[in-house]
């Protein structure tokens, strides 16, 4: 894979200390706890975890619905052979697919997932690439089905200046956007539908926003 992305902690020579550094800096177990109630996986659903990492949360979606079929989705070859290693780990039959947002329906299908997940990776794309990943992912999606993103959304007041951790490893110009509330109308200019922000957790390094949105059902005859 030639073309470049953010690695997970912003440089490639970071990676191995994503991790810790996740559950040390982002009040982790809360969010992700948070996140995958909201998700509600279920048994014989297709989710897809956009820009898995190293597949903590593709993890905790397989086990908490046993007979879902979870693909991670991620450019990363190094940060999937981590991801990989976790699910083997923790016996869960995760399918890791390389390849970046704005391929997720080349690669994996139009209308297969019924639900799309993405944690902490808008923040670091580039304005193309979140409006290309949200359409790609909106094809991905069957009619009717869901978006659900956590990350780092509006910043203000002290959240703000904290942010600037997140910013000095991700770089200004594609995190910023997302710390000017760029995210719900990105969305909804992608062609979601109801389009909601559920309340957002203070963390050490901002806040962590929680969107939810749809796919438009099929229309009826
Ligand atoms: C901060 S990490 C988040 C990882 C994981 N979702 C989590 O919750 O821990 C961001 C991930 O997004 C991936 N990424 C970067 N650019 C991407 C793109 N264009 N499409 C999909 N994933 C991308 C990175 O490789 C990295 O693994």
């Amino acid at each position: 894979m030639t073309e470049s992305f953010t690695p997970a902690l912003g440089h490639a020579w970071l990676s191995g200390f994503y991790d810790p550094a996740i559950a040390l800096l982002t009040r982790e177990r809360v969010w992700r706890a948070r996140l995958l109630d909201q998700v509600a996986p279920a048994t014989g659903e297709t989710i897809v975890d956009l820009g898995c990492g190293t597949g903590s949360f593709a993890v905790s979606l397989a086990q908490r619905a046993p007979g879902a079929r979870v693909i991670g989705l991620d450019p990363d070859g190094d940060i999937l052979g981590r991801a990989k290693a976790k699910a083997a780990a923790a016996g869960q039959p995760v399918r890791f697919v390389q390849g970046f947002a704005r391929d997720a329906a080349a690669l994996l299908g139009d209308g297969v997932a019924d639900k799309v997940v993405s944690s902490l990776v808008f923040h670091q794309l580039p304005m193309a690439e979140k409006r290309l990943g949200l359409a790609a992912n909106l094809r991905a999606l069957k009619p009717g089905g869901a978006l659900h993103i956590a990350d780092y959304g509006h910043q203000t007041g002290v959240m703000r200046t904290l942010f600037r951790i997140v910013q000095s490893l991700d770089g200004y110009e594609n995190t910023q956007p997302n710390a000017d509330g760029v995210l719900p109308d990105l969305i909804s200019e992608a062609g979601f539908i109801n389009v909601a922000e559920n309340t957002a957790l203070a963390t050490m390094t901002g806040s962590i926003a929680f969107f939810r949105a749809e796919r438009a059902p099929p229309v009826a005859a």
